[in-house]
């Protein structure tokens, strides 16, 4: 977790990709791990083959209300030296994998400001960007909109929730 806040603190910081401002602790990072894996979702580490995290994927619920519980939402944080190599599309995939073996059926990637590299990973992964939510933040002392991108994740709304 020290190496996920570390990777986290970048985009806190110098970044409108989270809409965070104040870094969080790295007992909050835990905690906030913690309460993914006791809802059984998946949170993922990518190394390198000296076991050196290089980022981090994981799918929380998109809303907490009940009727949302088979939406998931995607988030992804390379460390910088790490983007523009695969690792990206390589987490999603992983990320879709997984959340299709816990009964998610939609899939929701929320992207920040103008984020190309998010958006084509997402685009690449199956997502269709489904709107615009214009000027949601303010970080930096500008509006920041944010792209909502979904796709169906297993047999998405052709069958109903057992
Ligand atoms: C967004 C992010 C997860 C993408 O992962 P990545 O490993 O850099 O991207 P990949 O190398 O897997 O690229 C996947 C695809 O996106 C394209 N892409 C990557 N960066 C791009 C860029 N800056 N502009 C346009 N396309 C880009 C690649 O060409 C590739 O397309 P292809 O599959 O057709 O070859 C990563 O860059 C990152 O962590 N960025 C900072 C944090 C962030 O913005 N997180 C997302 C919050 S929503």
């Amino acid at each position: 977790m020290d190496a996920v806040h570390a990777i986290y603190k970048h985009y806190v910081l110098n970044s409108v990709a989270t809409f965070e401002e104040i870094v969080p602790s790295v007992s909050e990072m835990t905690n906030r791990w913690r309460a993914l894996a006791e809802q059984g979702l998946p949170y993922l580490i990518a190394t390198d083959p000296s076991d050196a995290p290089l980022g981090y994927a994981y799918a929380a619920l998109y809303r907490t209300r009940v009727a949302y519980r088979a939406t998931l939402e995607d988030t992804i944080y390379l460390a910088p030296d790490a983007v523009g190599h695969g690792l990206g599309a390589a987490l999603l995939a992983e990320l879709i994998d997984q959340a299709e073996t816990v009964g998610a059926r939609q899939m929701v990637g929320v992207i920040a400001g103008a984020n190309e590299a998010s958006v084509s990973v997402h685009r690449g992964a199956g997502f269709q960007t489904v709107g615009v939510l214009k000027a949601v933040g303010f970080k930096f002392g500008a509006w920041v909109d944010t792209t909502l991108m979904q796709r169906p994740i297993g047999s998405g709304a052709k069958s109903p929730l057992s």
